[in-house]
């Protein structure tokens, strides 16, 4: 099992458990468990609404892509922490990695 430990806008604080080789996005896998993100592009990197920043994180996971700065560049809110969740993988390189919800609420 995959664990993270996910930080809603109310700092509540909840760890996940995903079975490992579920190929779905960090985003994904937060709209599955039920937190509430928009999400309206569905993943494409183009609405920016997905917007987590990494409290902390082992060094394997992968540093924000070419697709993920552009839209972070158009945040006020972004920070050097900053990823869009759809970007993200969820495999056993995040195992462990705490996330922070920043995107707009539906
Ligand atoms: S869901 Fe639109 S940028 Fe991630």
């Amino acid at each position: 099992m995959i664990k993270l430990t996910i930080i809603d806008r109310d700092d509540s604080s909840q760890d996940i458990e995903i079975p490992e080789g579920i190929n779905l996005s960090l985003m994904e896998v937060l709209k599955a468990s039920e937190y509430d993100i928009l999400a309206t592009c569905g993943g494409l990197g183009i609405c920016a609404t997905c917007h987590v920043a990494v409290v902390e994180a082992p060094d394997s996971l992968p540093p924000v892509n070419d697709t993920e700065l552009d839209m972070l560049d158009t945040l006020p809110e972004a920070g050097p922490n900053s990823h869009l969740s759809c970007q993200i993988r969820v495999s056993e390189a995040i195992d462990g990695a705490i996330f922070k919800i920043m995107g707009e609420s539906n």
